[in-house]
Protein backbone atom coordinates (compact mmCIF):
# COMPACT_ATOMS: atom_id res chain seq x y z
CA UNK A 1 0.00 0.00 0.00
CA UNK A 2 1.52 3.44 -1.08
CA UNK A 3 -1.50 5.78 -0.03
CA UNK A 4 -5.11 4.67 1.60
CA UNK A 5 -7.15 6.51 -1.23
CA UNK A 6 -10.42 4.18 -0.94
CA UNK A 7 -11.68 0.88 0.41
CA UNK A 8 -12.25 0.49 -3.30
CA UNK A 9 -8.73 0.12 -4.48
CA UNK A 10 -7.80 -2.63 -1.46
CA UNK A 11 -8.13 -6.62 -2.17
CA UNK A 12 -9.85 -8.63 0.66
CA UNK A 13 -5.48 -9.83 1.84
CA UNK A 14 -5.17 -5.88 2.35
CA UNK A 15 -8.22 -5.40 4.23
CA UNK A 16 -7.42 -8.43 6.18
CA UNK A 17 -3.82 -7.47 6.84
CA UNK A 18 -5.34 -3.70 8.03
CA UNK A 19 -7.62 -5.70 10.54
CA UNK A 20 -5.00 -7.71 12.07
CA UNK A 21 -2.67 -4.66 12.57
CA UNK A 22 -5.82 -2.99 14.38
CA UNK A 23 -6.12 -5.70 16.84
CA UNK A 24 -2.18 -5.42 17.25
CA UNK A 25 -2.69 -1.88 18.02
CA UNK A 26 -6.11 -2.77 20.07
CA UNK A 27 -4.04 -5.38 22.29
CA UNK A 28 -0.83 -3.21 22.65
CA UNK A 29 -2.85 -0.35 23.66
CA UNK A 30 -4.80 -2.46 26.43
CA UNK A 31 -1.90 -4.11 28.10
CA UNK A 32 0.29 -0.20 27.40
CA UNK A 33 2.72 -1.74 25.71
CA UNK A 34 3.45 -0.66 22.02
CA UNK A 35 6.23 0.22 19.79
CA UNK A 36 6.28 4.19 20.88
CA UNK A 37 9.24 5.01 18.48
CA UNK A 38 7.46 3.15 15.68
CA UNK A 39 7.37 6.40 13.56
CA UNK A 40 10.27 8.86 15.63
CA UNK A 41 10.40 11.74 14.38
CA UNK A 42 8.04 11.37 11.25
CA UNK A 43 5.96 14.55 10.44
CA UNK A 44 2.13 13.70 9.67
CA UNK A 45 0.24 16.79 8.46
CA UNK A 46 -3.33 17.17 8.93
CA UNK A 47 -4.88 18.47 5.88
CA UNK A 48 -8.50 19.11 7.08
CA UNK A 49 -11.01 21.16 4.88
CA UNK A 50 -13.59 20.06 5.98
CA UNK A 51 -14.73 19.82 10.09
CA UNK A 52 -14.18 17.00 11.94
CA UNK A 53 -14.11 15.88 15.08
CA UNK A 54 -13.44 12.12 15.22
CA UNK A 55 -10.97 11.56 12.30
CA UNK A 56 -8.57 14.42 12.98
CA UNK A 57 -8.36 13.43 16.32
CA UNK A 58 -7.85 10.24 16.56
CA UNK A 59 -5.45 10.57 13.46
CA UNK A 60 -3.59 13.09 15.50
CA UNK A 61 -3.57 10.51 18.60
CA UNK A 62 -2.89 7.97 16.56
CA UNK A 63 0.40 9.39 15.23
CA UNK A 64 1.33 10.70 18.24
CA UNK A 65 1.21 7.12 20.47
CA UNK A 66 3.85 6.16 17.53
CA UNK A 67 6.01 8.84 18.30
CA UNK A 68 5.51 11.04 15.05
CA UNK A 69 4.93 14.74 15.59
CA UNK A 70 1.52 15.96 14.01
CA UNK A 71 1.22 19.30 12.33
CA UNK A 72 -2.54 20.77 11.34
CA UNK A 73 -3.20 23.16 8.94
CA UNK A 74 -6.64 25.39 9.67
CA UNK A 75 -7.76 26.61 6.74
CA UNK A 76 -9.85 28.86 8.37
CA UNK A 77 -6.42 30.80 9.38
CA UNK A 78 -4.68 29.44 6.01
CA UNK A 79 -3.57 31.76 2.78
CA UNK A 80 -6.86 30.23 1.48
CA UNK A 81 -8.19 33.08 2.66
CA UNK A 82 -6.02 35.15 0.56
CA UNK A 83 -7.12 33.43 -2.44
CA UNK A 84 -4.15 30.96 -3.14
CA UNK A 85 -5.24 28.01 -5.07
CA UNK A 86 -6.05 24.76 -3.76
CA UNK A 87 -3.11 23.86 -6.31
CA UNK A 88 -0.81 26.00 -5.18
CA UNK A 89 -1.40 25.55 -1.32
CA UNK A 90 -1.10 21.85 -2.27
CA UNK A 91 2.54 22.67 -3.36
CA UNK A 92 3.63 24.55 -0.95
CA UNK A 93 2.77 22.37 1.93
CA UNK A 94 4.09 19.49 -0.35
CA UNK A 95 7.31 21.57 -0.46
CA UNK A 96 7.55 21.83 3.42
CA UNK A 97 8.13 17.51 2.89
CA UNK A 98 5.76 15.91 5.23
CA UNK A 99 6.40 12.03 5.66
CA UNK A 100 2.39 11.56 5.46
CA UNK A 101 -1.11 13.44 4.82
CA UNK A 102 -4.19 13.38 5.99
CA UNK A 103 -7.02 14.72 4.08
CA UNK A 104 -10.35 15.68 4.34
CA UNK A 105 -12.28 17.13 1.28
CA UNK A 106 -15.91 17.88 -0.23
CA UNK A 107 -14.49 17.54 -3.38
CA UNK A 108 -14.77 14.51 -5.00
CA UNK A 109 -11.52 12.38 -5.47
CA UNK A 110 -9.25 15.38 -4.29
CA UNK A 111 -6.91 12.65 -1.80
CA UNK A 112 -6.27 11.73 -5.01
CA UNK A 113 -5.32 14.53 -7.08
CA UNK A 114 -3.05 15.18 -4.04
CA UNK A 115 -1.42 11.77 -3.93
CA UNK A 116 -0.53 12.48 -7.90
CA UNK A 117 1.71 15.60 -7.23
CA UNK A 118 3.44 14.67 -3.31
CA UNK A 119 5.99 12.77 -2.61
CA UNK A 120 4.51 10.95 0.67
CA UNK A 121 1.80 8.62 1.78
CA UNK A 122 -1.87 10.28 1.17
CA UNK A 123 -4.56 9.05 3.43
CA UNK A 124 -8.17 10.01 2.79
CA UNK A 125 -9.84 11.35 5.90
CA UNK A 126 -13.24 11.50 3.66
CA UNK A 127 -13.71 13.07 -0.35
CA UNK A 128 -17.15 14.22 -0.63
CA UNK A 129 -19.71 11.47 -0.58
CA UNK A 130 -17.28 8.57 -2.38
CA UNK A 131 -15.00 7.38 0.58
CA UNK A 132 -13.69 7.08 4.12
CA UNK A 133 -11.72 4.11 4.01
CA UNK A 134 -10.66 4.57 7.99
CA UNK A 135 -13.78 5.13 9.09
CA UNK A 136 -15.07 1.67 6.93
CA UNK A 137 -11.91 -0.42 8.77
CA UNK A 138 -12.87 0.65 11.97
CA UNK A 139 -16.27 0.13 11.80
CA UNK A 140 -15.61 -3.85 10.15
CA UNK A 141 -12.74 -4.24 13.12
CA UNK A 142 -15.47 -3.19 15.88
CA UNK A 143 -17.98 -5.48 14.33
CA UNK A 144 -15.13 -8.28 14.67
CA UNK A 145 -14.36 -7.26 17.72
CA UNK A 146 -18.24 -7.61 19.27
CA UNK A 147 -17.63 -11.23 17.96
CA UNK A 148 -18.83 -10.85 15.04
CA UNK A 149 -17.60 -12.95 11.52
CA UNK A 150 -17.69 -10.59 8.72
CA UNK A 151 -18.24 -13.68 6.22
CA UNK A 152 -21.89 -14.10 6.42
CA UNK A 153 -22.86 -11.43 8.57
CA UNK A 154 -26.09 -9.45 7.75
CA UNK A 155 -25.83 -5.74 8.04
CA UNK A 156 -28.12 -2.82 7.56
CA UNK A 157 -26.78 0.12 6.23
CA UNK A 158 -29.83 3.15 7.19
CA UNK A 159 -30.62 6.62 6.09
CA UNK A 160 -28.99 9.38 3.59
CA UNK A 161 -27.42 6.75 1.49
CA UNK A 162 -26.78 9.17 -1.44
CA UNK A 163 -24.72 11.50 0.61
CA UNK A 164 -22.47 9.11 2.64
CA UNK A 165 -19.22 8.46 2.14
CA UNK A 166 -19.47 6.17 5.24
CA UNK A 167 -21.65 3.86 3.61
CA UNK A 168 -19.88 4.03 0.26
CA UNK A 169 -16.73 2.56 1.86
CA UNK A 170 -18.66 0.28 4.61
CA UNK A 171 -20.88 -1.04 1.53
CA UNK A 172 -17.56 -1.68 -0.39
CA UNK A 173 -15.61 -3.27 2.20
CA UNK A 174 -18.66 -5.50 3.95
CA UNK A 175 -19.50 -7.34 0.44
CA UNK A 176 -15.30 -7.68 -0.39
CA UNK A 177 -15.45 -9.22 3.24
CA UNK A 178 -18.10 -11.29 2.27
CA UNK A 179 -21.09 -9.70 4.36
CA UNK A 180 -24.16 -9.21 2.97
CA UNK A 181 -25.33 -5.80 2.95
CA UNK A 182 -29.23 -4.10 3.03
CA UNK A 183 -29.21 0.00 2.17
CA UNK A 184 -32.14 1.10 4.00
CA UNK A 185 -33.52 5.01 2.55
CA UNK A 186 -36.20 6.65 1.72
CA UNK A 187 -36.65 7.37 -2.52
CA UNK A 188 -35.02 10.81 -2.28
CA UNK A 189 -31.90 9.67 -0.16
CA UNK A 190 -31.12 6.19 -2.34
CA UNK A 191 -28.14 6.49 -4.93
CA UNK A 192 -29.37 5.81 -8.44
CA UNK A 193 -26.75 3.15 -7.95
CA UNK A 194 -24.42 1.94 -5.42
CA UNK A 195 -20.39 1.27 -5.43
CA UNK A 196 -20.41 -2.26 -5.31
CA UNK A 197 -23.13 -4.78 -7.10
CA UNK A 198 -24.80 -7.13 -5.04
CA UNK A 199 -26.21 -4.89 -1.94
CA UNK A 200 -30.13 -5.23 -1.57
CA UNK A 201 -32.30 -1.91 -1.62
CA UNK A 202 -34.79 -1.46 1.08
CA UNK A 203 -37.27 1.83 1.42
CA UNK A 204 -38.94 0.26 4.43
CA UNK A 205 -37.22 0.04 7.39
CA UNK A 206 -39.26 -2.75 8.93
CA UNK A 207 -38.26 -4.76 5.79
CA UNK A 208 -34.78 -3.80 5.29
CA UNK A 209 -33.95 -4.62 9.27
CA UNK A 210 -35.67 -8.59 8.94
CA UNK A 211 -32.66 -11.14 10.05
CA UNK A 212 -30.04 -8.39 10.43
CA UNK A 213 -26.98 -8.40 12.72
CA UNK A 214 -25.97 -5.03 13.01
CA UNK A 215 -27.69 -1.41 12.16
CA UNK A 216 -25.75 0.87 11.04
CA UNK A 217 -27.68 4.24 11.25
CA UNK A 218 -26.62 7.49 9.10
CA UNK A 219 -27.05 11.16 9.96
CA UNK A 220 -28.51 13.51 7.22
CA UNK A 221 -25.93 15.02 5.51
CA UNK A 222 -27.27 18.53 5.48
CA UNK A 223 -24.33 20.05 4.16
CA UNK A 224 -24.50 18.01 0.70
CA UNK A 225 -28.12 18.45 0.41
CA UNK A 226 -30.43 20.99 -2.00
CA UNK A 227 -32.47 22.85 1.02
CA UNK A 228 -35.66 21.28 -1.23
CA UNK A 229 -34.54 18.36 -0.45
CA UNK A 230 -33.92 18.52 3.79
CA UNK A 231 -37.22 16.63 5.55
CA UNK A 232 -39.47 17.32 8.05
CA UNK A 233 -37.20 15.92 10.71
CA UNK A 234 -40.12 14.73 13.08
CA UNK A 235 -41.50 12.74 9.97
CA UNK A 236 -38.45 11.26 8.98
CA UNK A 237 -37.94 10.03 12.68
CA UNK A 238 -41.13 8.61 12.35
CA UNK A 239 -40.82 6.83 9.18
CA UNK A 240 -36.60 6.08 9.51
CA UNK A 241 -35.52 6.74 12.87
CA UNK A 242 -33.94 3.46 15.03
CA UNK A 243 -36.41 3.09 17.82
CA UNK A 244 -36.02 0.18 20.58
CA UNK A 245 -39.54 -0.99 18.52
CA UNK A 246 -38.20 -0.62 15.49
CA UNK A 247 -34.82 -2.59 16.44
CA UNK A 248 -37.13 -5.63 17.32
CA UNK A 249 -37.41 -6.28 13.65
CA UNK A 250 -33.91 -7.26 13.64
CA UNK A 251 -32.17 -10.17 15.24
CA UNK A 252 -32.49 -10.29 18.82
CA UNK A 253 -28.80 -9.75 19.53
CA UNK A 254 -28.57 -7.31 16.81
CA UNK A 255 -25.70 -4.21 17.62
CA UNK A 256 -26.29 -0.28 16.67
CA UNK A 257 -23.81 1.21 15.05
CA UNK A 258 -23.32 4.78 14.06
CA UNK A 259 -20.24 6.58 12.85
CA UNK A 260 -21.33 9.83 14.06
CA UNK A 261 -21.89 12.90 14.83
CA UNK A 262 -25.34 11.82 15.73
CA UNK A 263 -28.31 14.05 15.15
CA UNK A 264 -30.52 12.21 18.40
CA UNK A 265 -34.05 12.20 18.16
CA UNK A 266 -33.61 12.38 14.01
CA UNK A 267 -31.96 8.99 12.78
CA UNK A 268 -31.58 7.80 16.24
CA UNK A 269 -33.44 7.57 19.74
CA UNK A 270 -31.54 8.40 22.51
CA UNK A 271 -32.34 5.18 24.59
CA UNK A 272 -30.77 3.13 21.26
CA UNK A 273 -27.36 5.61 21.13
CA UNK A 274 -27.08 4.90 24.80
CA UNK A 275 -27.90 1.44 25.05
CA UNK A 276 -25.43 -0.56 26.78
CA UNK A 277 -25.99 -4.25 25.48
CA UNK A 278 -26.60 -3.47 21.83
CA UNK A 279 -24.57 0.35 21.27
CA UNK A 280 -20.99 -0.35 20.00
CA UNK A 281 -21.00 3.98 18.96
CA UNK A 282 -18.43 4.41 21.58
CA UNK A 283 -16.42 1.55 21.13
CA UNK A 284 -16.22 2.67 17.55
CA UNK A 285 -14.51 6.36 18.36
CA UNK A 286 -12.37 4.29 21.04
CA UNK A 287 -11.26 1.69 17.67
CA UNK A 288 -10.78 4.88 15.89
CA UNK A 289 -6.84 4.85 17.64
CA UNK A 290 -5.85 1.75 17.33
CA UNK A 291 -7.10 1.33 13.51
CA UNK A 292 -5.52 4.56 12.68
CA UNK A 293 -2.09 3.45 14.34
CA UNK A 294 -2.16 0.40 12.09
CA UNK A 295 -2.91 2.60 9.02
CA UNK A 296 -0.27 5.19 9.34
CA UNK A 297 1.68 2.47 10.58
CA UNK A 298 1.35 0.22 7.07
CA UNK A 299 2.02 3.56 5.08
CA UNK A 300 4.69 5.00 6.84
CA UNK A 301 6.60 2.61 9.14
CA UNK A 302 10.18 0.67 8.59
CA UNK A 303 9.12 -2.21 6.87
N1 LIG B 1 -17.19 9.64 11.55
C1 LIG B 1 -16.57 10.80 11.24
O1 LIG B 1 -15.96 10.92 10.17
O2 LIG B 1 -16.69 11.76 12.19
P1 LIG B 1 -15.99 13.19 12.14
O3 LIG B 1 -16.68 13.98 11.06
O4 LIG B 1 -16.19 13.77 13.52
O5 LIG B 1 -14.54 12.97 11.80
Amino acid sequence: MKHLLGIDDLDTPEIAALLDKSAHYAQGLEENRWDRNRLKDKIVLLLFYENSTRTLTSFDIAARRLGAHVVTWHPEISSVHKDESFLDTIDTLAAMRPDAIVVRHSEYGAPGFIAGRVKCPVINGGDSWREHPSQAVLDAFTMIQAGKKLAGLRVAICGDIAHSRVASSNAILLTKMGAQVHMIAPEFLMPQKFPVEGVERFTSMDEGLKGCDVIMMLRLQKERMEMSLIPDTATYFREYGLTQARLKRAKPDALVMHPGPMNRGVEIADDVADDPARSLILKQVANGIPVRMAILDMLMGAP
